[in-house]
């Protein structure tokens, strides 16, 4: 099966109109479900959902246009295109009103029908684009850098090459693997998102490519994989990573032969399947530790996308503030905005679990501020003080301690002083040149004080 294998289903008592329609549309590669009736339609529909349905005005046990309301209740992503016979003219018009894409006229026209239906078709992905938009899908960010992300996944996700998606946790992977799905062919096809890291090791193989009953203990029934799930769509290996050597050696055959057994089977199966594995983990050190396999990273590692941390991309802060306090005021959470100190706090804050835990924090602020405008005070500690988490964590100086009062303030200055540089010459390994860029202060002046403060 390709992945742009549409299957559509026609609905037409005259067996006549349904063999030339299969006809015509098996040779242009499309697969075809039948129906005689309103009532075999019915069942066709509630065992599957096709990509599009061509459906006769008039059918002789039904009244009006019913079939189509009920069609347009129960799959309303689903292109209906009305086949109507001559003076139905008004009824098709009618249809078309009331939700059918567009109608064909009898005597069918080979041209024609298939025009209409690669239209229908093409408007269906784009309502799914909409509604993947309207899901909160939306790459945000007007940094050079999201710009070239964005560039990079148009140019992509059409193609049918496994991708590869790195970046720290928090960086946006999951939201580039959906993106790359919804930009491609496969878009009507399922999506399937399998977490290496929360299976355990024994039920890897099951999970990813199913097993049959009695496989092993707790096997009660058949179960399909994921691999089988994704057919003709996307699979989603996220934390790649964390999967067993074992489990790995298989996904390596599925992508170099397309084909694996469920467990506890020896009938091998074949699927047609876009894999898009993504990790926050160092993979080159996981190879030279043996604990990921270096032929599968080269089976994998086709397209990469490295998504780049927020504090590197400080740009992008305020505007995913901004829009994640929108996103949850449209979800009914009062109505907020980031006062300009809470502003200049946010932007300067590091973000060590980056988008996502910006979001995180928007959100506590959106539920939990006083007022409208979001003051520093609304904010956690650790990003309305400005202070940087990283150094804090590696010092252990958490300010915590205050001098005894009398103290001359200018010993608890130069004492603070001579502490943090102490901290920031380990960072630099003792290099004044590297700390004094990384201070802001001029090399000489940093060795006048370094003095001063007996560092040297
Ligand atoms: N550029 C972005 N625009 C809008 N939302 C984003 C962006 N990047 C990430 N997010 C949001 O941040 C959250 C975390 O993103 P996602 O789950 O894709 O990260 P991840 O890289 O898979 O993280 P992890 O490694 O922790 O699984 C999600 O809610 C996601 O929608
Ligand atoms: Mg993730």
């Amino acid at each position: 099966m390709s992945a742009d294998t549409f299957t559509i289903l026609i609905i037409d008592d005259e067996k006549n109109i349904r063999r030339t329609l299969t006809m015509v549309l098996e040779s242009d590669g499309y697969d075809i479900l039948e129906a005689g009736s309103a009532k075999e339609a019915r069942v066709v529909l509630d065992k599957s959902t096709p990509d599009a349905i061509l459906l006769d005005l008039k059918l002789p046990d039904v009244k009006d246009l019913s079939l189509l309301e009920q069609i347009k209740t129960d799959h309303p992503r689903v292109p209906v295109v009305m086949i109507s016979g001559h003076g139905t003219m008004t009824d098709a018009v009618d249809a078309v009103k009331r939700g059918a894409f567009d109608f064909l006229e009898k005597p069918l026209e080979r041209e024609r029908v298939l025009v209409t239906l690669r239209n229908a078709l093409e408007a269906r992905q784009l309502r799914k684009k909409v509604a993947a938009l309207a899901g909160g899908g939306e790459i945000i960010g007007n940094s050079p850098q999201m710009a070239e992300v964005r560039d990079w996944i148009e140019r992509v996700a059409p193609t049918d090459g496994k991708v590869l998606v790195l970046g720290e946790s928090g960086t946006g992977k999951e939201l580039v693997a959906k993106a790359v799905h919804e930009g491609s062919q496969r878009v009507s096809k399922p999506f399937v998102k399998v977490n290496c890291a929360a299976i355990p090791k024994e039920l890897v193989e099951s999970v990813l490519f199913g097993h049959v009953k009695g496989a092993f203990t707790g096997a009660l029934k058949d179960k399909v994989g994921t691999f089988r799930q994704a057919n003709g769509g996307t699979l989603f290996l996220d934390e790649i990573a964390d999967m067993g050597l074992e489990a790995q050696a298989k996904v390596l055959r599925v992508l170099q032969e397309g084909e694996f057994e469920a467990v506890g089977s020896t009938k091998t199966e074949k699927v047609n399947v876009r894999v898009i594995a993504a990790t926050h983990r160092d993979l080159e050190s996981e190879i030279a530790e043996g604990r990921f396999r270096e032929d599968l990273y080269y089976r994998l590692a086709v397209l990469v996308l490295k998504l780049p941390p927020l504090r590197e991309r400080t740009g992008d802060v305020s505007v995913l503030a901004d829009h994640f306090l929108a996103e949850f005021h449209q979800t009914g959470l009062p109505k907020r905005e980031l006062a300009t100190l809470a502003r200049s706090a946010v932007e300067r804050y590091d973000w060590p679990g980056n988008v996502r835990e910006l979001r995180n924090v928007m959100e506590r602020v959106a539920i939990l501020a006083r007022g409208e405008s979001i003051e520093p005070a609304d904010l956690p500690t650790e990003i309305a003080s400005g202070s940087n988490p990283r150094l804090q964590a590696s010092t252990g100086t958490s300010g915590g301690e205050i001098p005894a009062i009398g103290t001359p303030l200018s010993d608890v200055r130069a004492e603070a002083e001579r502490r943090y540089l102490e901290a920031v010459l380990e960072a630099t390994g003792g290099n004044v040149s590297e700390a004094a860029r990384r201070i802001g202060l001029e090399r000489t002046h940093l060795h006048k004080k370094l003095a001063a403060l007996g560092l040297k």
